[in-house]
């Protein structure tokens, strides 16, 4: 089925804060139409791209291929291992475009969008727990908490009720009118709460931001001295996730309070000071509305080793 090809969002700053030199490794970690992906290889990179889906994969090979990008299906967490079993043990980049692509969102039968009707699915991989087997087993607590932590909605009991009390649900536009009714959506109301559940399943179902931490600490694994990391993300939870990364890395994350015992001198910062985070402009928002919300985020690499996750506290 066709869908409207992914626009690449923020790729000209991508590409400046990446500073590619010809015949650099560098790594797409989501891979989607490959817009990322071929910029690089044009400026003359060895690019080693990864998706989880297999559809990007399926139809990113050819294009791939030509433009001598080896393209590998799997999460960006693994990336280290993922590497490795290609021979590749460090990169001069690393790329994170975080999120669904314009295909994901607009294939109904993905089950990723409240606008068309389609199987509840929302599953990047195509594997493991879907939308709809979450929603008809989980507890109405645990329910409640994901629409609450992972789509921010104020009234998430409401909707965790409403949604046990109709299961069980098989398509998206079920769980659409169910989230609507429970919230009393009126059509010319300026946003769909249904938004809100929709990206706080998809966010659980996929793991999302355990595979950000995780991806982060990956790229710090693989990124040689001097290395550059490029992360664009699309909402808030994401952003504050990679930002409060980079502060703890960078050793930019402000002093303690005066008021508490001082802190146990942490390992040496493995990125330098973040550049500042960068934004889509006027003319990128009239080109693409998707851009929207996007936030890049980018840093060098020092030359300490990476710290491990106890050590760094990449979790809260
Ligand atoms: C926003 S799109 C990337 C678009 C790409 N930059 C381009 O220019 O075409 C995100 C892609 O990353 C993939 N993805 C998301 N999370 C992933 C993960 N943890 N590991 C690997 N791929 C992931 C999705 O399947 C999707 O294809």
């Amino acid at each position: 089925m066709s869908a409207a090809p992914h626009i690449p969002v923020l790729i000209d700053e991508v590409l400046d804060a990446l500073a590619i030199v010809p015949g650099e490794t560098h790594v797409d970690g989501t891979f989607g139409a490959g817009g990322y992906s071929r910029a690089m290889a044009a400026r003359g990179a060895r690019v080693i791209a990864f998706d989880r889906d297999p559809d990007a994969i399926r139809e990113g090979r050819d294009a791939a291929e030509d433009a001598g990008i080896m393209l590998i299906e799997g999460e960006f967490s693994r990336m280290e291992a993922l590497l490795a079993e290609a021979g590749i043990s460090s990169v001069s980049g690393v790329t994170l475009d975080i999120g669904v692509s314009s295909m994901q969102l607009d294939r109904a039968g993905r089950g990723f969008s409240f606008q068309s009707d389609g199987p509840l699915d929302m599953r990047m991989s195509q594997s493991g727990q879907s939308a709809a087997d979450f929603l008809n087993e989980a507890a109405e607590e645990e329910i409640a908490d994901v629409l609450y932590h992972y789509g921010e909605e104020p009234r998430s009991r409401r909707v965790a009720r409403a949604i046990v009390q109709a299961r069980p649900l098989s398509r998206t536009g079920e769980l659409a009118a169910v989230v609507r009714r429970a919230l009393g959506y009126k059509p010319h109301d300026k946003k769909d709460p249904a938004t809100r559940t929709f990206q706080a399943i998809r966010i659980h179902v996929n793991g999302e931001l355990d595979e950000l931490e995780r991806g982060l600490a990956a790229a710090e694994a693989v990124l040689e001295p001097g290395g550059r990391l490029a992360i664009v993300t699309f909402h808030s939870l994401e952003d504050r996730i990679v930002k409060q990364f980079l502060r703890r890395r960078s050793g930019t994350e402000g002093g303690g309070s005066r008021h508490l015992p001082a802190r146990a001198v942490s390992a040496a910062p493995t990125f330098d000071k973040p550049a500042k985070a960068v934004r889509p402009g006027a003319a990128e928002l009239a080109r693409n509305p998707r851009a929207r919300s996007a936030t890049l985020r980018s840093a060098v690499r020092t030359a300490a080793p990476a710290q491990n996750a106890q050590q760094g506290g990449i979790s809260a």
